[in-house]
């Protein structure tokens, strides 16, 4: 069967070839104009004046648009209806587009957009955290808080009890190509490419700035060079600019933003401070935990609710915590607009409760990874050792978990005990050189938790040569979904693998599609397509009279007599069978509760655990990994060879965010470091010297398409394994917990040494 085989990426040639299109390869219509916003110099003010006579008569502009000008809604907020596409009467970040130069050139676009005179009556920004703490400056009423038992209680019965705080850095999604649109006027209505990971909110977003019915707007995606999450949302300002300057002026116009422009413009991940009080026993069982989380969500809603929620459903990561209280606070600052970035949220709880298990191994002189194990939820299905399956804080069973087994197999195959021990003489003998060794799992829920997401459809259409173009509501943004429906489409039909072309994503061929995102691409997707092609299989039987006929390899037998799939298709057209059909899915047995904190928001979770090996240079900070090994559960994959590049580029991504990746705003609101030369992403030296990724081999327990599990986002927090083990070579140092913080910069493990040393 194709699927299950380790095909490469459905357009690895082009993307190695440097023939892949995105948006701004598409060949344009003669005449294209270009675009670029005029941004806000401060993070927080009144405008009193604009004056734009320079931006006007400048080379090459043809018009230049206020918020003034918009015939309609000044809107590209993804949730709350609270970001303007361009300023009204106030701005609220260093960046914020504040009106839209449409020229002849990209260039002088730009040029253009720096002449204006902008008057603002500055406020007093809210920045950070405290700032916003101080102000009361937030989302929602007050904080949102999810738990079970009572975590008071049991604070007070431990036996042992550590309280500590980590503040967790952001991430600039720097995905390799760049935010960027175009916009074609049709007769009415327009038809827009975007690098967007959901086409649909795009359409939405276009057609309420043009004052039209969604039917008139037509988004069209064939793929991204790179999402992780910030192309959900953070596309819609420059479709929704190219749609209002086409209609504005006729002709087709293009916007797409300078590496710097987008690092200035665009949402990142939610830099937060986790703040824990934790209660032990003296093997290290948990008994209570209380958790607060101050996620600086930005300017604008955006999608910080669901992210924010979602770092509270991972707080409890793989542990069966008795008691737990979560309280999460959700921060308005005058920055971006924090986004969605792989994980959405769950890699900052996630990291909130490994920081958890490590400061209490310390403090009791134990072995981490044993003090996880003897934490972990019991394995699901049946009961393990004496313990019953546990309960999430929010109130789901957790039925499936693996976490025991899986780590018992990985901690096996990379030696980790081993090698615990040379790490302790290496350090013993070393005064220079310090390694250190850790151990973290992931266990990740899968679905949006807006229930209603959990949707999918396709379309399905086989030509009359056997040929078949497979259309769905997913987006391809490197992660190989359109090769594993792909997969699924040639499975479900018997046909080979080369027979099935994936179209580009499209609103017009299936409408009102969720994001790509949530790592649910290939669930919805791969069971939306599955369905159109067993409606076609049904019609194919139905005219062969033959329930039982088989579709195999491109060939279909029916009593007896075997033909070609393309001669089957040939017949059915010619006796006037229908060819194309759609499919349509949503996800069983999911319902949340987010105000209430109650239901099942996962389908089920996605296992996986990492052992990485770090050496430091106590005389400057600086540290290389030299080795990780990860066991990662994919279900029955439906790629290996796909599935191993996510978990591998999940880890590469994970660790950026956690050691060289960082964000500096000035004092003002300035984000300094927006570019390369500033913000370090991982390259390839950066990679573990040695690096060995294997998949854990089991069909899912529920029914997901050929039992397979969702990849995309859940190795990312792999990359903590290697910021504990940064956090256990520091450590090494000296007798003081190091309170290592995020991003481990090389600076940042500099100072935690003369930490642990005092
Ligand atoms: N892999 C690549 N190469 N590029 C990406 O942009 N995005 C990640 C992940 N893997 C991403 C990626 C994110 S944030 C998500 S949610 C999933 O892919 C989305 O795709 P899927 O649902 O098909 O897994
Ligand atoms: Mo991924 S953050 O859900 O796009």
């Amino acid at each position: 069967m194709t699927v299950s085989k380790s095909l490469p990426h459905d357009t690895a040639r082009e993307h190695v070839t440097g023939t892949a299109r995105y948006v701004d390869d598409i060949p344009t219509p003669a005449g294209t104009l270009h675009l670029a916003f005029g941004q806000s110099p401060v993070a927080n003010g009144k405008l009193t004046s604009m004056d734009l006579k320079d931006v006007t008569s400048a080379p090459g502009v043809v018009a230049v648009i206020t918020a003034q000008d918009l015939p309609f809604a000044n809107d590209v907020s993804p949730s709350a209806h609270d970001e303007p596409l361009l300023a009204d009467g106030s701005v609220h970040y260093v960046g914020q587009p504040v009106f839209l130069v449409v020229a002849d050139s990209h260039l002088n676009a730009r040029k253009a957009a720096r002449l204006a005179k902008i008057s603002i009556e500055e406020v007093t920004p809210i920045l950070t955290i405290e700032d916003a703490l101080a102000a009361d400056s937030r989302f929602e009423d007050g904080p949102r808080i999810y738990g079970k038992g009572d975590v008071d209680e049991a604070l007070k019965d431990a036996p042992h009890q550590v309280s500590g705080s980590i503040n967790i850095g952001g991430q600039e999604h720097f995905y390799l190509e760049g935010q960027a649109a175009m916009a074609l006027p049709g007769e009415t209505g327009v038809t827009i490419q975007s690098s967007t990971q959901h086409p649909t909110e795009i359409q939405h977003k276009v057609a309420e700035a043009l004052g039209c019915p969604f039917h008139e707007v037509v988004v069209e995606v064939r793929r991204m060079g790179g999402g992780f999450g910030g192309k959900e949302s953070q596309g819609n300002a420059l479709a929704v600019a190219c749609a209002i300057a086409a209609r504005a002026t006729g002709r087709a116009c293009k916007m797409r933003y300078d590496r710097d422009d987008d690092f200035v413009i665009t949402g990142k991940r939610h830099d937060c401070r986790v703040d824990y009080t934790v209660g032990f026993d003296d093997v290290g069982r948990i008994v209570g935990v209380d958790f607060t989380q101050y996620f600086r969500c930005g300017w604008a809603q955006d999608l910080s609710l669901p992210v924010a929620d979602r770092a509270m459903l991972h707080a409890d990561n793989a542990y069966d915590l008795p008691h737990a209280r979560i309280t999460s606070h959700r921060l308005k600052t005058n920055t971006q607009s924090a986004t969605a970035f792989r994980g959405f949220g769950g890699p900052q709880g996630v990291l909130g409760i490994e920081r958890v298990m490590d400061h209490v191994a310390h403090h009791l002189g134990l072995d981490p990874a044993a003090v996880r194990g003897i934490n972990f939820y019991a394995s699901g299905g049946s009961i393990s050792g004496q313990r019953k399956v546990g309960t999430t804080p929010y109130g789901m069973p957790v039925t499936d978990s693996i976490s025991q087994e899986l780590s018992d197999a990985l901690l096996t195959s990379s030696d980790y005990s081993t090698r615990r021990r040379a790490v302790a003489e290496w350090n013993a003998q070393n005064e220079i050189f310090k390694k250190g060794i850790a151990f973290s799992p992931v266990k990740f829920g899968i679905s949006f938790t807006l229930t209603q997401l959990n949707q999918a459809g396709a379309l399905v259409q086989i030509y009359s040569d056997g040929s078949v173009l497979i259309n769905h509501g997913g987006t391809e943004m490197g992660q190989g979904l359109f090769q594993k429906v792909a997969q699924v489409a040639a499975s479900t039909l018997g046909v080979p693998r080369d027979v099935i072309r994936p179209s580009a994503t499209a609103t017009d061929k299936v409408p009102n599609t969720s994001a790509t995102a949530a790592s649910s691409g290939s669930d919805l997707n791969g069971m939306a397509v599955r369905n159109a092609c067993e409606t076609l299989i049904a019609r194919l039987r139905d005219l062969l009279g033959d329930p039982d006929a088989i579709f195999e390899n491109g060939q279909v037998t029916s009593k007896g007599e075997t033909q070609t799939f393309a001669e089957l298709a040939q017949t059915a057209w010619a006796a006037r069978v229908s060819l194309s059909a759609t499919g349509f899915y949503a996800t069983p047995d999911i319902a949340w509760d987010r105000i209430k904190g109650e239901g099942r928001p996962f389908f089920y979770f996605a296992y996986g655990a990492c052992v990485s090996e770090v050496v430091i240079d106590t005389l400057t900070g600086e540290y290389r990994t030299l080795r990780t090994d990860i066991l990662h559960d994919c279900g029955t994959s439906l790629n290996p060879a796909l599935d191993i590049g996510q978990i591998e580029g999940g880890y590469v991504q994970g660790a950026g965010w956690l050691t060289t990746e960082e964000l500096v705003w000035d004092d003002t609101g300035r984000l300094r470091t927006h570019a390369p030369s500033t913000y370090k992403i991982p390259a390839c030296a950066d990679r573990p010297d040695i690096f060995n990724v294997s998949l854990w081999d089991a069909p899912n327990t529920v029914d997901t398409i050929y039992r397979s599990k969702a990849v995309g986002e859940p190795p990312f927090m792999h990359g903590i394994a290697t910021f504990l083990a940064l956090s256990d070579a520091v450590a090494a140092c000296g007798p003081t917990y190091p309170n290592l913080q995020a991003p481990a910069t090389t600076e940042e493990v500099f100072r935690a040494i003369g930490r642990a040393r005092t």
